[in-house]
Formats: C-alpha cells, sequence, structure tokens
C-alpha cells in the first residue's frame, strides 16, 4: 500500500494534556479561539483555492465561512489554509504545467497539519482535479465544494456565456467588430465571481466531484453567487464531520465502477476532454488504470443527451432547473452503477429512486433519442496516434466525423500564427490543419491552444469547422472538429513529428482510428519536426520535463501515480 506516511498528524494532538498539546492549543488560542474551541474535534482543514490572481474562485472567501459555519454547528473545529490556485487565463506557460504542484502542495499540507478531514474548495478548472488528486494520496476524509458558475452575461441584447468570446475574437481577426464593441464586450463578459458558464472543464470537473463522491449530488450547478451555493457549503461542513467519523479514506471512493459513471456522465454531458486526463490521474492516485480500451468502450455506448452550451442551446440555469447533474445521470442510470455512494452516504440508486422524473421536451434528451447517434466523445487510436487520441463530437460537424484531407502542419504556436492568416496559405475546407509541438513536454505542460483558428480567407468565406489534429488540449468552452490529446506527442518522437504538408490524414470515429496515410518505408526515412527548446535543467521545469507522464496516463507524474500501479499493466 502505499498510504504509509512517515509523517502524520491529526487533530487529536490538541486534545493531548501534555506539552504538545499545549504548545498547539495556546498558539491557536492567538488566534482568538477560546479554550473550549480549541478543543472541539474533529479538527477540519479548509483548503481554499482563492486567490486574487484566479477570478473564478473569487467566491471562496464567503464560501469558506459557510462551510466553517457547518462544521462548527457539527461540533468541530474548521481551520482555513490556502493552496496555491491555477488560473486558466493568466497561467504560463499552461495550467496543466502547475497542476500537479498544486496536488502535492495539498498532499504534503494535509499530511503535516493537525487536521482529521478536509473541505476542499476548487473551481477553475485545474484546480478541481488538483485538490482531489492530493486529498486522495494525503488519504484523509474529504468532501469538495465547487465554485459554481458565473453569472450569465448580456451582450448585445442576449444572454451571452463564456464560449461568445472565441467568435467575437474570430470577428475581431478579419476585421468584422468595431473598437466600440471590442472594448464593451470585455467590460461585460465576466459578470461575477465563479467558473465559466458553460459545460466547459470546471462544470464537467463539479459534475465529475459529484459523481466520484466527493461533493453533494445536485451541487454541481447552483451559481457562484446564489444563497443555494452558501447552503451547500454549510451542508458540506456538516457533512465532513460525519465523514471523519464514519473514517471514509478518499481512496475508497475512486474504483472503476465510480470512474465508469463518472466517464459514461461526462460523455452524456458533451463534457470537455480534458476531463478524461484528470479523471485517468485521479485513478492512478488510487492505485487504477482506466485505459484506452475501457475509455472506448464506456465512451463509444453512451448516448450524448445535454443540449447545453457551449455544443447545444440552453444555459446551465437551464440543466439545473432540469434537474442538474443527477437527472443527466439518471437518465442513462441503465449504464451505470447505482451502488456507488454519494458523497452523503446515499447511493446513486437511491438518490435516483427520490427524483422526481426528469422531464421530456428540456435540455436533457432521452436515452433512446440522443443528440447524436455516436456519443459525446470519440476515443481513437491508428497510425498517427498510437497512444491515443481523443476528439469531442458534441458540438462538431458530423461532417468531419469520416474525413480524409491533405495536412496543413503548424510547428508551435507561433509558427501557427505567422502563417494562419496570409492570403497565400496552401489550404482549403477539407485541408486538415496540424499543430504539433505543444504536448506535455513540448508545452510545456499540453496547453489549451488546440482549438487551431479557421484561416482567415476561409472564415471570410463563410468555413466554420475544419478538422484539426493536435498534440495540444483544448478549452472546454470550445467546440469544433478537434482530434486533441495525440500521444505519444511529437516531442517525444510521436508520429505527429514527421507530418509533412500534403500527407493524407485520415479520420474515422465510428471506427475510432485516426491514420496517416503514409507508406511505412517512407516514413522511416524522414527526420521528425526539429525545434523547441530545451528543457529546463532546474526548478519546477526540471522536474515537470522528466517525470510528465502523458495524456493517455493522465499528465500525472510517474512518482505521483499510486505505488500499487506503478510499474503494472496498462489493462490493471
Ligand atoms: Fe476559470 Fe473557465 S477560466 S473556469
Ligand atoms: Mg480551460
Amino acid at each position: 500500500m502505499s498510504q504509509e506516511h512517515i509523517h502524520r498528524l491529526d487533530g487529536r494532538i490538541f486534545g493531548d494534556p501534555g506539552a504538545d498539546g499545549m504548545v498547539h492549543r495556546a498558539f491557536l488560542r492567538a488566534e482568538g479561539y477560546t479554550a473550549e474551541e480549541v478543543r472541539r474535534h474533529p479538527v477540519i482543514g479548509i483548503c481554499t483555492s482563492w486567490s486574487e490572481l484566479n477570478p473564478c474562485n473569487s467566491g471562496f472567501r464567503d464560501l469558506a465561512a459557510a462551510v466553517k459555519r457547518g462544521v462548527e454547528a457539527a461540533g468541530g473545529l474548521a481551520l482555513e489554509f490556502p493552496t496555491i490556485s491555477i488560473s486558466e487565463p493568466f497561467s504560463r506557460p499552461s495550467s496543466m504545467y502547475l497542476r500537479n504542484l498544486l496536488a502535492m502542495d495539498v498532499e504534503e499540507t494535509i499530511l503535516a497539519s493537525p487536521i482529521d478531514g478536509v473541505v476542499l474548495l476548487g473551481g477553475c478548472d485545474k484546480t478541481v482535479p488538483g485538490v482531489l488528486m492530493g486529498a486522495i494520496s494525503a488519504g484523509t476524509p474529504a468532501v469538495l465544494v465547487t465554485a459554481g458558475p458565473r453569472p450569465v452575461a448580456c451582450w448585445q441584447g442576449e444572454p451571452t456565456t463564456v464560449d461568445a468570446q472565441w467568435d467575437v475574437i474570430d470577428q475581431r481577426r478579419v476585421g468584422a467588430l468595431s473598437d466600440a464593441d471590442w472594448a464593451a464586450f470585455e467590460g461585460v463578459i465576466h459578470s461575477g465571481p465563479g467558473t465559466c458558464n458553460v459545460m466547459g472543464t470546471a462544470t464537467t470537473m463539479a459534475a465529475i466531484g459529484e459523481l466520484l463522491g466527493f461533493a453533494l449530488p445536485g451541487s454541481a450547478l447552483a451559481p457562484a453567487a446564489a444563497p443555494e451555493r452558501d447552503r451547500i457549503a454549510e451542508d458540506s461542513g456538516r457533512l465532513i464531520v460525519d465523514v471523519v467519523s464514519r473514517g471514509v479514506p478518499p481512496r475508497s471512493r475512486v474504483t472503476l465502477e465510480s470512474l465508469e459513471n463518472a466517464v459514461r456522465v461526462t460523455c452524456a454531458l458533451g463534457g470537455s476532454t480534458n476531463a478524461l486526463i484528470h479523471l485517468e490521474a485521479i485513478a492512478g492516485r488510487a492505485g487504477l488504470r482506466i485505459g484506452h480500451e475501457r475509455l472506448r468502450e464506456w465512451s463509444r455506448s453512451t448516448p450524448f443527451i445535454t443540449d447545453v452550451k457551449p455544443n447545444g442551446r440552453a444555459l446551465l440555469s437551464d440543466l439545473e432547473t432540469a434537474g442538474g447533474i443527477p437527472a443527466v445521470a439518471a437518465r442513462i442510470r441503465h449504464l451505470l452503477h447505482e451502488h456507488v455512494a454519494t458523497a452523503d452516504g446515499r447511493t446513486w440508486g437511491e438518490v435516483f429512486d427520490a427524483m422526481a422524473p426528469v422531464a421530456l421536451g428540456g435540455p436533457i434528451a432521452d436515452a433512446a433519442e440522443p443528440l447524436t447517434p455516436d456519443g459525446g466523445i470519440s476515443v481513437l487510436r491508428g497510425s498517427l496516434a498510437p497512444g491515443g487520441a481523443v476528439m469531442k463530437l458534441a458540438g462538431a460537424a458530423s461532417a468531419a466525423r469520416r474525413h480524409r484531407g491533405r495536412a496543413v502542419v503548424f510547428d508551435g504556436v507561433a509558427d501557427m500564427w505567422s502563417k494562419i492568416d496570409r492570403e497565400d496559405l496552401d489550404v482549403d475546407a477539407d485541408s486538415v490543419l496540424v499543430l504539433r509541438g505543444v504536448g506535455v513536454k513540448g508545452g510545456p505542460g499540453i496547453p489549451e491552444v488546440g482549438h487551431v483558428p479557421i484561416p482567415a480567407k476561409l472564415l471570410r468565406a463563410g468555413v466554420t469547422d475544419m478538422l484539426r489534429v493536435t498534440d495540444a488540449r483544448m478549452s472546454g468552452t470550445s467546440s469544433g472538429s478537434v482530434v486533441l490529446h495525440v500521444s505519444p506527442e511529437a516531442a517525444v518522437g510521436g508520429p505527429l513529428a514527421l507530418v509533412r504538408d500534403g500527407d493524407e490524414i485520415e479520420l474515422d470515429t465510428h471506427a475510432g482510428r485516426l491514420d496517416l496515410l503514409v507508406p511505412a518505408e517512407e516514413l522511416a526515412a524522414r527526420a521528425p519536426m526539429t525545434g523547441g527548446v530545451a528543457p529546463p535543467r532546474r526548478g519546477w521545469g526540471s522536474l515537470y520535463a522528466r517525470h510528465a507522464l502523458q495524456p493517455d496516463e493522465g499528465c500525472d507524474f510517474d512518482f505521483l501515480v499510486d505505488e500499487d500501479l506503478r510499474g503494472r499493466e496498462a489493462s490493471a
């Protein structure tokens, strides 16, 4: 077992009648706690990723106070502590580059601290998997409270969500948006605290928090600043005291059954492709491996049923009114393991039985009449992606699901921007735009740059979607025909590094294939893509370059994956 730690402290130290206990209590009294309060049990840490460098998580000061009320109402003592925060828009070279650092910080802080349980406050994309990974490895009972989506904006008289930014940026690129509108958009699009207000990565991870039994069922979609979210936080404070008394280790939440439920609901939601990377990383912290075959089987047999932005029409608030994540899960309950426990101790089957029937005609389609015939996410493999790749089908043009076209290759983001809008770029609507050198090692940190913009001359001609292939990720707020996480990446010598302009690439999502139609003998004679920067010799960059795993293994560090799994066959 991996959960043997050389040092482990818990809240019983505050009850110690000797010197250790006195010293601990005395220091806490300095914060104004009374003699009675410092003897309360259990001691609950509130791990907050609040930061002014992370606007999506800016509501956590209030939510931490609400959690604290809940803990105290249940007789515990709550002590808030910070972890590093990772903002999607502000973090360079990418947010994924720092996720494992956050997870290590959470794990070590929990282990080093006199606490019996922890409430994790995560919102913006990486902060949810980061806190979960750290807590699972630490082994201390944990409950998750997510930030909730930010309010919907009003732009040009219409309700407008974050995904509108991609179209606004494209309009600006081709000169179709005025200076005044450009400035006005900046002022309205993010109208308050909270995470991106569509089914992007943050919302998908909040849903997964529910499915894995860390967050209260039905908690993912309550708006960031609503009283309902305060109530969720307070209830979660009471809940952690109960979870501690029941002694539920977080690792026990993560089973192949709960992971399957999470993957299937992600596919039913048309959720973010980033979630598949995070789920593999979470699995790895519990000594499990999902692996390509399971992902492929679960995704292809799960209907896409959620007509919500950015892939569909409804707002998250419409989905919340229709019953939220539990309602989507209920619609595919025949595919789920109903005995899996929720955060509040009930099983999912009991939650479904207690729910009103999910209304027809709303944003949640019937499983027998899905929005697309072939699921929300396609898991691919082939000569161009021997280690796998993924494509979000939800929101992608159906024509792109089977496509053969000529490659137009870009070596990194700078190369792409230097060429993409040129009139003489040799590209047409059937071309396949290849962006490489932007994976885990190449990025570094597999940045969200995979949504290669449509070349300006095609955009002006009315082209709105093209097949793109990349070793990068893309924002969960994006949609379009983009094959992502191609593995192994170009920077470590994957076949993507051998592609040349004009090569034929073939995608077949029905067959789950992505192939480079160039004879093997010819490929063997080619020199791979060159360039890229040498890995740093010191600091985090050096650690990252040496230890980060490819996306099909969750992008965790090899030495952070549970010992039970390391060295074991991928089919475990
Ligand atoms: Fe933070 Fe989307 S940028 S949740
Ligand atoms: Mg993102």
